[in-house]
């Protein structure tokens, strides 16, 4: 990876990979693009451009003025936004995909694609979710995840396209709010804390999904995709873990810092069905063999190092 283009840059995921790929790799060398403006920061560090990721004209004609050789595709409608709008998500993710995966055949370039728990669905085992098992999802988010990794890896086989994925569990940082998934409780728990001393969480308190600190997220996301090819067995998507949660689990280690912390309890039925149609625990085996992949933060690390960003926000 020389010169890298990051689509969806300006979500909860691009807010933290732009800046570490351009630590990494050279502020220049990293081309942020979405479709809406990006914070300041983002747009004067280095090279923006706003982009329709679906466009496959202008997908094309910004790899080859950047010169780059990958792509980071996160742009995207995600999980809850995708069942209130199921065409929205599945023209914004599969036309996305097949532009980018389009302009990397033509250009040579490698492409990193997310995908997601919501590959899974009610008939997969729960815990644990092996690397390769039954994919029926019940949600367009997740069926656009599992169309998503069988295209990236039939662009790797029929076309010689370097495509590489993991499945991320609900993603938990500061900064960029959540784009409307079914895991965001994990992430506006820490919020209504810190201001109001109290969240009413839209899952049931013994709802368990995994779930990961953004800093391994993104460690994981350029981990992958400097992997030794020669070690790669699975491309699109390795299971990557770092810890399951359910919402007592998180208020009892809140309260550990912010002792009168309540939390109550408003179950959305809609994101709820969801929840409970993903695993409990993936598998990471594949990852952690094939690429060495090991995740840093546990909930109590997270949970101090989330707090006091808060606190100083
Ligand atoms: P997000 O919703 O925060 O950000 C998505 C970005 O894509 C937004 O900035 C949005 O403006 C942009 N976008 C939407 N439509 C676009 C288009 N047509 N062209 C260009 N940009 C467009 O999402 P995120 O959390 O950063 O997720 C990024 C990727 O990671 C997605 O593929 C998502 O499915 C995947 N993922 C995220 C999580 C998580 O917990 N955040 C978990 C698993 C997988
Ligand atoms: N966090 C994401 C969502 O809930 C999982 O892919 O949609």
């Amino acid at each position: 990876m020389k010169r890298i283009l990051v689509t969806g840059a300006g979500g909860q995921i691009g807010s933290w990979l732009v800046p570490a790929l351009r630590s990494q790799y050279g502020d220049a060398k990293v081309l942020a693009t979405d479709i809406r403006q990006v914070s300041p920061e983002m747009a004067e560090a280095g090279p923006f451009q706003v982009l329709d990721a679906t466009d496959v004209r202008a997908v094309g004609q910004a790899v080859m003025r950047h010169r780059a050789d990958t792509v980071f595709h996160l742009a995207a409608i995600l999980s809850a936004v995708g069942e209130r709008d199921p065409r929205l998500a599945w023209h914004v993710n599969m036309s996305s995909l097949e532009a980018v995966l389009e302009v990397a055949r033509e250009q040579g370039c490698a492409v990193f694609t997310p995908s997601s728990i919501g590959v899974f669905g009610p008939g997969t085992p729960k815990n644990p979710t092996p690397q390769d098992t039954i994919m029926r999802p019940t949600t367009m988010y997740g069926i656009t995840k599992v169309a998503g990794e069988l295209l990236c890896d039939y662009y790797h086989h029929r076309f010689g396209v370097d495509t590489r994925g993991v499945r991320f569990p609900g993603l938990i940082s500061y900064g960029q709010p959540p784009g409307g998934g079914t895991t965001d409780w994990a992430v506006e728990i820490y919020y209504r804390a810190v201001q109001h001393g109290r969240y009413r969480c839209f899952v049931g308190p013994d709802t368990q999904l995994d779930m990961m600190y953004m800093p391994d997220a993104v460690r994981a996301a350029i981990g992958v995709m400097e992997a030794d090819p020669a070690r790669l067995v699975h491309r699109n998507a390795f299971n990557v873990t770092a810890m399951q949660l359910t919402p007592e689990m998180m208020a009892a280690e809140i309260r550990k810092h912010i002792p009168g912390f309540i939390i109550e309890y408003e179950v959305d039925p809609v994101r709820q069905a969801i929840a409970d149609s993903w695993p409990d625990r993936i598998d990471d085996s594949a990852a952690r063999q094939e690429w060495d992949w090991e995740p840093a933060f546990d909930l109590e690390r997270m949970t101090a190092d989330m707090l006091k960003h808060l606190n100083q926000g």
